[in-house]
């Protein structure tokens, strides 16, 4: 879908239109992190093949008594505490590692959270799931269901990630990330001013985590064509960011940062490349963490607002890639906001 009849849509001139704001930015990660060194050890391959190849050095494991729906409480207290706020009208969260099949995590987030009983429900777009989330709670807003949503995305890899693969084992993390939108103008920073959300199942197979009717006996494992994808990735991703810069009547050249999914660094820049936006706006957060996932562009977003990357008014696009295949994009001009973060 392209998505940008139902966002506002920002060109410059004076205008009161209803916005979806971000207030607020969480995120959790699991203390434990795995260099790539201790992966050596047990796997084909070295430090200098995946730095090279990924730009990944070390990723978070979540504890063994520690779940996906722990990780996902701590980032969205944290995302509340950063919009200063102890209600939500509504909670949405993004995983491809539930802790179980059913039901949702999301209730069990607002009730441990302290939201109460409001609507809560989760969406699974792999990778691209904290904007496809981010995009379902815009629509909440816009049609008066809701006045403030807190989006959560969090995973946990490590749990269906083949220890054995090297393929997989070296790029995915543990971690969480949580933003709150609440109802604002479109004029003011942190606006989300235009959408694009794609899919293609003609390509399911080649993200993939088998389910019981598919592969009835063993251990099910999750796979990944990684050529394929990062092909992929890198052509979806260019072309839906280009989208969401044109909706907004901004230029390629004017784009202060670009939150790509934080897959692997050859992605980010070549997007970057194509894009022909400024080098340094390309964000590369993932060295410490790998890629998170759902979680990876609010983990990202955390880190280059902290390490002073991301600043107050930068023109910004958030763009995604995953299984599905599924990908999308936002535009927005980056809030001032200070994002809180722990380590459980
Ligand atoms: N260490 C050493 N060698 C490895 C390796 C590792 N960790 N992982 C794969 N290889 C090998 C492959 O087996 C292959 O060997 P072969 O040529 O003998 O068959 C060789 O490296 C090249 O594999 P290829 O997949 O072509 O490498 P690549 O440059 O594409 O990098 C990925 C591999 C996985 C890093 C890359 O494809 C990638 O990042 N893909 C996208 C991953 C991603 O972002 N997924 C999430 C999107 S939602």
């Amino acid at each position: 879908m392209h998505a940008s009849e139902f966002a506002p849509v920002f060109r410059d001139e004076p205008d009161d239109r209803t916005g979806v704001v971000v207030a607020g930015l969480g995120t959790c990660l699991p203390r434990a992190e795995i260099s790539n060194a201790v992966l050596a050890e047990r796997l084909d391959t070295s430090d200098e093949w995946i730095r090279t190849r990924t730009g990944i050095a070390a990723r978070r494991r979540a504890a063994p008594d520690s779940s996906m729906t722990d990780l996902a409480c701590a980032a969205a207290a944290n995302a509340l505490r950063s919009a200063d706020r102890g209600a939500v009208d509504a909670l949405v969260l993004a995983t491809t590692t539930p802790d179980r099949p059913c039901p949702a995590a999301a209730p069990e987030v607002a009730h441990r959270v302290g939201l109460g009983t409001i609507p809560a429900f989760d969406v699974s777009a792999v990778c691209s799931g904290f904007l496809y989330a981010t995009a379902t709670a815009a629509g909440l807003i816009h049609a008066g269901i809701a006045d403030s949503v807190l989006v959560t995305a969090a995973e946990t890899y490590s749990r269906i990630v083949d220890p054995a693969d090297r393929s997989t084992a070296v790029i995915f993390g543990d971690g969480a990330g949580a933003v709150v939108l609440r109802r604002g103008s479109v004029r003011e920073a942190g606006a989300l001013l235009a959408f694009d959300l794609g899919s293609d199942g003609a390509d399911k197979d080649l993200i993939h985590l088998p389910g019981e009717r598919e592969q009835p006996a063993g251990r099910r494992w999750f796979t990944m064509a990684g050529r394929k994808v990062y092909l992929q990735a890198i052509e979806r991703m260019t072309h839906s960011a280009l989208r969401v810069i044109n909706d907004c009547g901004w230029t390629p050249e004017t784009v202060g940062a670009v939150v790509a999914h934080q897959a692997n660094a050859r992605i980010i820049g070549a997007v970057a490349d194509r894009l022909g936006v400024p080098p340094e706006a390309a964000l590369c957060e993932l060295a410490r963490v790998g890629n998170t996932g759902a979680a990876s562009i609010p983990v990202a977003l955390a880190d280059a607002v902290d390490g002073g990357r991301l600043r107050p008014d930068a023109r910004t696009v958030l763009t995604a890639f995953g299984g599905g295949l599924t990908w999308g994009s936002v535009a927005l001009t980056w809030p001032r906001l200070a994002p809180v973060r722990t380590e459980i």
